[in-house]
């Protein structure tokens, strides 16, 4: 109980400190958002979207789900795109994954059943796509940690195959896609550079004629 009212009263006193630097803090918040970014994260309690990239509220629309994947069956995910896309017209959307990515990892194995042993079966379907490559590392930690980069890239394209942003790139709306990892034991995210800001790149198979 002690932690529960800990965390009440630190919220009081966030609130008291914006208000001590800006008395119209809450009023100028309330009067709607416009957020630049959409953030597609893990779970992961450690890589905390707005934090990590020293950003106010109402700078971030946020999705986070375990391992950071856009499923294209997933309407929870579809709607923040959709929203994120049409409605807010966020000009950027990350995919940040993150090194030590439990999820990943559990993907990597034959022990995780339950709802977390469906979710990441998608990712079991990116290890095979990448066996080739991925089976040539030796060293298990450092073939997780290219599991992590590859689901990201995938992830980053699985975005780019939604009518949502193949709309918008249609449109001319300034959309960019981008794919970081976020490494949890230095506090640096690093940009893939798997970024892509229209549909040229995006396999023949996908491009939906609109
Ligand atoms: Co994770």
């Amino acid at each position: 109980m002690l932690y529960y009212k800990d965390i009440l009263n630190k919220n009081k006193k966030w609130a008291a400190d914006k208000l001590s630097e800006n008395p119209a803090y809450f009023d100028e918040m309330a009067k709607g958002q416009h957020p630049p970014l959409l953030w597609l994260g893990c779970a992961d309690s450690r890589v905390p979207a707005s934090e990590v990239i020293g950003a106010e509220p109402g700078e971030v629309f946020t999705h986070r789900n375990i391992a950071n994947m856009a499923i294209h069956t997933d309407i929870n995910m579809l709607s923040v795109l959709e929203y994120a896309v049409n409605a807010l017209k966020v000009r950027h959307i990350i995919v940040c994954g993150h090194y030590g990515c439990g999820g990943v990892k559990a993907a990597m194995g034959n022990d995780t059943v339950g709802f977390v042993g469906k979710w990441i079966r998608h990712i079991k379907d990116i290890y095979r796509m990448y066996r080739d490559e991925l089976d040539a590392i030796a060293d298990e930690n450092k073939r997780w940690d290219r599991l992590v980069e590859l689901n990201v890239k995938e992830q980053v394209t699985d975005l780019a195959k939604t009518s949502i942003v193949q709309s918008a790139w249609k449109d001319g709306q300034f959309l960019h896609l981008h794919g970081w990892v976020y490494d949890i034991k230095t506090g640096i995210a690093n940009d893939l550079e798997v970024s892509m800001e229209d549909s040229s790149n995006l396999d023949e198979l996908y491009q939906i004629h609109l």
